[in-house]
């Protein structure tokens, strides 16, 4: 599995220990940034992250704010896009299982960096289920046409 992971200032520090924590799982990762403290807009990196997903070059994608909420917000606006916003294991797990989100989206400000931690390898960690989820999924794609 290939990722893409971007934060606004308001999520690097978090940014940062999920990176730490992808590498010692060996998990490949495109960092889009933001790259530095300084105040930054939030819609960019979403959409950095998403257009990751988009052209093929990723399977998913991590965004991070300060609380998740811009990140989400933005996110599920492009095509294609089904990002969840998830402030514990089991919405990180159902996320996967029932709804297939291919971006999660967490708050820096919000979650402590152990529990974003396990929220992350939960999401990582669990597939879809399909079945009459694919169903539900496929209507949600829908309404983007
Ligand atoms: C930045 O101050 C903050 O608004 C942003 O990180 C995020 O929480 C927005 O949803």
């Amino acid at each position: 599995m290939k990722l893409a992971i971007g934060s606004d200032h308001g999520g690097i520090h978090l940014k940062e220990v999920l990176k730490k924590h992808l590498e010692e799982r060996k998990i490949e990762c495109i960092d889009v940034g933001t790259y530095t403290e300084e105040s930054c807009d939030y819609p960019d990196f979403a959409l950095k992250v998403c257009r990751e997903i988009t052209e093929g070059n990723v399977d998913r994608g991590i965004l991070v704010c300060g609380t998740g909420i811009g990140m989400s917000l933005a996110a599920n606006k492009v095509k294609g896009i089904r990002a969840a916003l998830c402030g514990d294991v089991f919405s990180a797990t159902m996320s996967r299982e029932h709804n297939n989100a291919n971006v999660i989206c967490l708050g820096e400000r919000v979650l402590g960096p152990g529990l974003a931690v396990c929220v992350l390898d939960a999401w990582l960690d669990t597939e879809f289920a399909g079945g009459r989820h694919q169903r539900r999924v496929d209507k949600i794609m829908a309404i983007e046409e």
